[in-house]
């Protein structure tokens, strides 16, 4: 595993500075992991992890839009985290509105533009109302995209693909011939929005945990020990320059 090495009062413009621009990862898409273990450490209620983790996200959004990537995926909420005591999904479907109230005037002037991806149709009313008037309010922005899956799961989202491709093939439309790599990418929920170079998973865990299984086949993947409420601009500094040094040979030689 790739360590990082924390240096809580390292000056992170010294370290941008080591960032080829040029090859900046165009999609990072991150597995924010830790805000439990975080909060017990620090003998906090879970939910004062989730509210910790929600200024990490303004934090790498604020360091994404600024350094030139065009996509950052946050891993906000997957299909199996209903499984949660009740008190603790309520907060983490309440996050979106707090984190939107106070943030979505930067996003605008910094041009962000928001996108969700998940059976977001299934979330409460609130949640779903705030998100949308984000996507609604940013959709002719044309800066970073950040993309929060939530009430997602790569499996859900395969299968959905499936059922549709399939359902063009009964009715004539398709042909089984014609379905391609770039035809089921085109179905999936991120289509329109290129496969993620660079996937980072904090906290320590080693797992992909059924996040954009389809779309990471040739992903560099990056997984740090640090809780995401500690995660910071220097770490995500450090993971880049790790892509950056990293061969992609995407099965040639
Ligand atoms: C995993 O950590 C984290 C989550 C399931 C929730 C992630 C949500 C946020 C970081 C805030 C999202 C903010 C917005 C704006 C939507 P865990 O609770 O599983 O940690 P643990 O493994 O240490 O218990």
């Amino acid at each position: 595993m790739f360590k990082f090495l924390f240096r809580k009062d390292a000056d992170v413009n010294n370290k941008i500075i080591e960032i080829d621009k040029n090859s900046l990862p165009k999609h990072v898409a991150i597995i924010m992991d830790g805000n439990g273990r975080w909060a017990s450490e620090k003998r906090l209620p879970r939910i004062a992890g989730h509210r910790e983790g929600m200024q990490t996200v303004k934090k790498v959004t604020r360091f994404a839009s600024n350094l030139g990537i065009k996509v950052l995926t946050l891993y906000a909420f997957s299909t199996e985290n209903w499984k949660r005591p009740k008190e603790e999904v309520d907060f983490l479907m309440k996050l979106p509105s707090d984190f939107l109230n106070s943030f979505l005037p930067e996003l605008i002037e910094k041009n962000v533009k928001v996108k969700v991806i998940g059976n977001i149709h299934e979330l409460p009313e609130h949640t779903l109302n705030a998100l949308e008037e984000a996507v609604l309010k940013t959709e002719k922005n044309s800066g970073l995209i950040l993309n929060f899956a939530l009430n997602y799961g790569s499996r859900d989202e395969i299968k959905q693909a499936v059922q549709h491709i399939s359902k063009q093939c009964l009715e004539g439309s398709l042909l089984v011939d014609n379905i391609t790599e770039d035809l089921i990418s085109k179905t999936l929920m991120t289509k329109n929005i290129p496969d993620p170079e660079l996937v980072i998973r904090t906290s320590g865990e080693l797992r992909i945990s059924n996040f954009l299984l389809w779309q990471i086949a040739y992903s560099e993947l990056i997984f740090s020990d640090v809780y995401w409420p500690e995660f910071n601009e220097v770490h995500f500094t450090d993971a880049i320059i790790n892509y950056q040094n990293r061969t992609r040979r995407f099965g040639g030689i």
